[in-house]
């Protein structure tokens, strides 16, 4: 078998029915009444948390391709943009359907109102035509370029959900600046070439211990 057989055939199903277990625990927690003290909370800040990390995975795949070599694991990245939208859909549904019991006035006086949900509810709206332009047919439609300049929305959306995580957390700060982190990460493996040599070179430059001369010569 080769490794794009591999993928194709056992990790992406294999991968499709794991991401499917957030959703399960969160449903049979439900039936055994589990969710905790506010159900509707747990609801909101699970599928929130599983919507960015995908989306953060999703932006994870072409550093991964470069640093292993694994040029196949791009197979996997669609289905990951799809699942991230799946878990906002989720995650919005709780917030407009057992939050605000689908009162529209409300939701857009809400969205509105509050900055972090005006960022969440942009993310969300942008996830909408990157999920609808996912298929095959689709590509073929809007032709590569077009499609390729279209889904230069994730970095916004990446951005955008970091951001929405941030501003709505009050006190403890470490998780979201940890997603922060992460997503400034992965925006380096996107900057030209040269430019991440600079940063390498000025990164190496304040290794302690390191001498500019000696890495001048490396
Ligand atoms: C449709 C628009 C959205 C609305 C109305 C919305 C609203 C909310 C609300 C009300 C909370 C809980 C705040 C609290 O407990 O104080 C929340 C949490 C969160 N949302 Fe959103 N959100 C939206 C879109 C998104 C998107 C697209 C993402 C990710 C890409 C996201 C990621 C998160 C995360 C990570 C949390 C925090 C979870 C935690 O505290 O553990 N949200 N959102």
């Amino acid at each position: 078998m080769t490794r794009a057989q591999l993928i194709i055939r056992l990790i992406k199903p294999a991968l499709f029915l794991i991401l499917l277990v957030p959703l399960a625990l969160l449903v049979e927690q439900g039936f055994s009444d589990n969710l905790g003290a506010n159900p509707v909370e747990t609801i909101t800040h699970q599928t929130g948390l599983w919507a960015l990390r995908l989306l953060l995975l999703t932006l994870a795949i072409t550093p991964l391709c470069k640093l292993t070599g694994v040029n196949e694991l791009v197979r996997l990245r669609r289905m990951l943009g799809v699942y991230s939208f799946f878990y906002a859909l989720l995650h919005f549904m709780t917030y407009a359907v057992l939050d605000h019991s689908f009162d529209v006035a409300a939701i857009l006086l809400d969205v509105a109102k509050r900055p972090y949900v005006t960022v969440g509810f942009s993310v969300f709206l942008m996830l909408i035509p990157l999920a609808m332009t996912s298929t095959n047919g689709m590509i073929k439609r809007l032709g590569g370029k077009r499609w390729k300049r279209l889904h230069k929305l994730v970095y916004l959306c990446g951005l955008g959900g970091v951001i929405h995580y941030l501003w709505l957390v009050k006190a403890d700060t470490f998780s979201p600046l940890n997603y922060l982190a992460l997503f400034l990460l992965l925006m380096l493996f996107r900057l030209p070439a040269r430019t991440q040599e600079k940063i390498k070179h000025l990164f190496r430059l304040t290794l302690p211990g390191r001498r500019s001369d000696t890495i001048l010569k490396e």
